[in-house]
């Protein structure tokens, strides 16, 4: 049988597109290989529709970009413990990714990216938002960019998985293994040039940058502040309405992203598989 022509249909002027006439449960050839890679790299997000892949086909999809990288915090899916459950109960109040932020900063290879898949959505509510970094770098006056340029900001996964992120959230426990790893720091560039594409973006994110590297968080905390808010400009973002069988596939270093948590008393379970990367550079 012949292949559908690929079609690719941008969301935002920023960050985003559709990817249509792929289906991923097949082996793709390298020229749909390509194709597919080249929109990931120009749009940030890439969203596929209508595919129902089982966790074997979605690991092996993921695997032709690169080694697993597993999360350490999220709990697993059974018998795959190179997926996470990025899960909120019909109890819970918190979701997971309720704020912007890029997966995985915390560390010194930051994932490069991830593959997040639609199992049960709630009837109405839980899309997700993502902003481009490459729009908010481009967007700051020559004079800020030339202050960011020798920046580096301290990550940490102290704030989302540390023991104070479970103080007041007790029925979380069981879903986040506390760990002494949550408060391990890491350094990167605030202004980073992405190793694939060669443009610079912004790269610190509310959910894991603490400060800027030696300064304190109160003396960060106003350019900090000022950077988190710009990047979250509308007009650097997308915003992708779940459907089921539908699966997001994000650039970690150049996109942050936001699960919107609109959907109390309802259940939404997504399977996501992270992907290897390499230390960002500025
Ligand atoms: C995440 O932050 O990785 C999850 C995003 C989502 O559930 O929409």
């Amino acid at each position: 049988m012949g292949q559908q022509a690929i079609e690719i249909k941008p969301l935002s002027g920023a960050v985003g597109a559709e990817i249509y006439g792929v289906d991923l449960a097949r082996d793709l050839d390298n020229s749909e290989m390509a194709t597919v890679r080249q929109a990931f790299f120009d749009h940030g997000v890439v969203f596929f529709m209508d595919q129902n892949l089982t966790p074997d086909q979605h690991l092996t999809f993921a695997r032709r970009f690169g080694g697993i990288d597993v999360n350490k915090f999220f709990e697993q899916v059974d018998g795959h413990p190179e997926i996470a459950q990025v899960r909120k109960e019909p109890k819970d109040t918190n979701n997971i990714g309720g704020g912007w932020h890029t997966d995985h900063s915390y560390d010194a290879a930051p994932a490069m990216g991830s593959m997040l898949l639609a199992r049960e959505l709630p009837k109405t509510g839980g899309d997700t938002m993502f902003a481009s970094m490459y729009a908010a770098y481009d967007a700051l006056s020559s004079g800020m960019k030339e202050m960011l340029s020798g920046l580096k900001a301290v990550h940490s996964g102290a704030r989302a998985f540390g023991p104070k992120a479970h103080e007041n959230n007790a029925d979380r426990d069981a879903q986040f293994k506390l760990s002494e790893i949550a408060l391990a720091e890491v350094e990167h560039p605030v202004i980073c040039t992405h190793a694939d594409t060669g443009r610079k973006f912004l790269y610190v994110n509310g959910g894991f940058t603490m400060r800027f590297a030696n300064m304190t968080e109160a003396e960060s905390a106003p350019l900090l502040q000022y950077l988190l808010q710009h990047a979250a400009r509308p007009e650097f973002t997308c915003r992708f309405q779940w459907r089921p069988g539908a699966m997001a596939f994000w650039d970690n270093l150049c996109t942050q992203h936001l699960a919107i948590n609109d959907y109390h008393g309802q259940r939404r379970l997504m399977h996501r598989i992270t992907i290897q990367g390499r230390a960002p550079s500025a």
